[in-house]
């Protein structure tokens, strides 16, 4: 059975991707760092459906977490098939006069620090079998460059630098390295924020008459970790209806 680990999968999109993942035979993985209910209940829903899942919680921008929790996660799940770097903290637009660099940094921590303390710990074993697949959740927001905003867009945008680099490091193994751009998709924390206020401030810019789904961003994922993408590499693939057609 391929195995999956999904960062960030106690909620959201993480959430969604880890199930469409398992539904594809895929024996999944489930990381969080605080809602150890949450991925339970993911973990949960996953065996109900016939699927296999298990939780790992530690936190993917902590060096030392990292290390013990994808010890666990080889020792439960076997070697990994597919890594999607999903996870992500809180990321409130800030005015730009009060942007610090540690606001910057808790974006690249998640986006740049996390995907490298992970691929770390797999890379040598994958380029000996060659085979694997890294896929990182990236954002439209780096071809929108939205305004006071600018620690987020930097941090995605820096996640498309880096898969395009490590698809031609790895590519050469078998490995391959692409980046999912959702849009805007309203998940669980959107309920306590003005959420019918964004869509309706995000539809008009759609060319197209919904707004995106979790299903259509783990579709993607799913399609990028199966064998018809093998000659996929390198690249961004937006998911957002068009919304950054030029
Ligand atoms: N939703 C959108 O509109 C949208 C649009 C474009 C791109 N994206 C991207 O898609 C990805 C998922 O977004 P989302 O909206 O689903 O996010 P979300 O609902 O906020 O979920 C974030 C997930 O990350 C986990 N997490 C937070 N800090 C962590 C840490 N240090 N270590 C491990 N896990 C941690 C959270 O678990 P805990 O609760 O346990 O901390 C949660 O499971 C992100 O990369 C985001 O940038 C989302």
């Amino acid at each position: 059975m391929k195995t999956a680990l999904v960062t960030g999968a106690s909620r959201g999109l993480g959430r969604v991707i880890a199930k469409r993942l398992a539904a594809s035979g895929y024996s999944v993985g489930i990381n969080y760092a605080r809602s150890a209910q949450g991925a339970e209940s993911v973990a949960e829903e996953i065996r109900t459906a016939g699927g296999t899942a298990e939780v790992f919680g530690f936190d993917v921008t902590d060096e030392d977490q990292v290390q013990v929790g994808m010890a666990q996660v080889l020792s439960k799940l076997g070697q990994l098939d597919c890594l999607v770097n999903n996870a992500i903290g809180h990321h409130d637009l800030i005015p730009i006069e009060q942007q610090t660099w540690e606001d910057h940094w808790d974006q690249i921590k998640f986006c740049s620090k996390a995907p490298v303390l992970l691929m770390r710990e797999i890379v040598g074993p994958w380029k000996e079998r060659g085979s694997g697949r890294i896929i990182n959740m990236g954002s439209e927001v780096a071809d929108i460059g939205n305004e006071s905003f600018a620690h987020y867009v930097g941090a995605k945008t820096a996640m498309v630098g880096l898969t395009r680099s490590w698809a031609r490091d790895l590519g050469p193994h078998g490995i391959t390295v692409n980046l999912v751009a959702p849009g805007f998709i309203t998940v669980e924390r959107h309920e306590e924020m003005a959420k019918d206020e964004m869509v309706a401030d995000y539809l008009p810019h759609l060319p197209f008459n919904r707004m995106g789904l979790p299903e259509d961003i783990a579709g993607t994922v799913a399609f990028l970790a199966s064998d018809e993408a093998s000659f996929i590499n390198g690249q961004t693939i937006a998911v957002n209806g068009g919304r950054t057609l030029a």
